[in-house]
């Protein structure tokens, strides 16, 4: 890498893991309110796959003209700042960079962020695994505040993929305001799902008060809710219809700084699962996306640049 260049995996024609590119793109110096980070960890998500695939270019929501980075999780080093910045070149952070139109993304040498998509990372807390923990801590986050708090009577929380990142931080959370929550999960991850102190299934029977979907059952998911329950699922735009007085709802994820230091905080702490499947280098973006499409992976891939 030259000073002025860093090496990013990037999409032109985006068609699976065999289209991702490495390139050399141009440093970004910080603007007023931003950071340049040295990333040292990006986890890989779904969303990354789905991006990758060319889902999102189908749908003509990315219109990037040469090409679209890949990556929303990051964990690095603050290398500089730009005006308005109380952080420290030095100081620790993790946080995401959202949306899908974008030439740039997490998976990459550096990145140059407003700081308002990141927090510091405790101390005590290793780079790969605070880089798992934005945008699904954040869904989760997200989840519960259209689930709200539950009532009595009303209380029964089945959370699809709960051995997944959003379920597993998820099925946690939702205890705190008041939900019994049932994970529902393959037989293997028995231990894991009782472990975040949820009730545990493999199959699920109807009459749930409210289901998170984030397995993405869909319809299947709708069917389990009772009359006038809530669904709330993971995908914007691709929620079923109701049906039954059930309210849906869908999660955006975005960044807050705020609540992203509380879910650090509370990773640190050893209270909410955050989990580290392998790291791999940068080269090795397409294998870990592979791996990760074929299913049964448990902790996140780390990409470390
Ligand atoms: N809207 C937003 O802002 C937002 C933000 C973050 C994530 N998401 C979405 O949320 C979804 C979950 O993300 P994630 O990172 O938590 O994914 P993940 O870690 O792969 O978790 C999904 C879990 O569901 C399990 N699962 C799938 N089918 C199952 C079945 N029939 N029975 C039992 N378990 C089953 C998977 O197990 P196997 O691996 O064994 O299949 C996996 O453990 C993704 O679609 C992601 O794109 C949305």
């Amino acid at each position: 890498m030259s000073t002025s260049t860093f090496r990013a995996a990037v999409v032109r024609d985006p068609g699976g893991p065999d289209s991702i590119e490495i390139i050399d793109v141009p440093v970004r110096e910080p603007g007023r309110g931003e950071v340049r980070v040295a990333v040292a960890a990006a986890a890989v998500n779904p969303v990354d796959l789905a991006v990758a695939a060319g889902l999102f270019h189908a749908r003509g929501v990315i219109h990037q003209p040469d090409h679209t980075g890949l990556g929303w999780d990051f964990a690095g080093t603050v290398v500089a700042t730009g005006p308005d910045v109380d952080l420290a070149v030095g100081t620790r952070v993790a946080g995401l960079v959202d949306g899908f139109d974008r030439d740039h993304g997490s998976y990459a040498e550096q990145l140059t962020v407003p700081v308002a998509k990141l927090a510091v990372v405790p101390d005590g807390l290793d780079l790969s695994t605070a880089s798992t923990v934005p945008v699904n801590g954040l869904a989760a986050a997200g989840i519960l505040d259209l689930l709200g708090d539950a009532t009595p009577g009303a209380d029964r929380l089945l959370v699809t993929g709960a051995a997944g990142a959003v379920g597993g931080y998820l099925a946690v959370l939702a205890a705190d305001r008041g939900w019994r929550v049932t994970g529902l999960a393959r037989p293997a991850d028995e231990e894991f799902v009782r472990g975040l102190g949820a009730e545990f299934v493999t199959h699920a029977e109807p009459g749930w008060d409210a289901v998170a979907d984030c397995a993405v059952f869909q319809e299947r998911a709708l069917a389990l809710v009772r009359d006038g329950g809530t669904l709330v699922g993971v995908q914007p735009g691709n929620a079923p219809a109701t049906e039954r007085g059930i309210t849906v709802r869908t999660v955006v994820a975005g960044p807050d700084s705020t609540r992203l230091d509380d879910l650090l905080g509370r990773v640190a702490a050893g209270e909410l699962p955050a989990r580290v499947h392998a790291a791999v280098p940068l080269d090795q973006v397409p294998d870990a996306h592979r791996a990760v499409a074929g299913g049964g992976v448990r902790g996140r891939y780390v990409i470390h640049p």
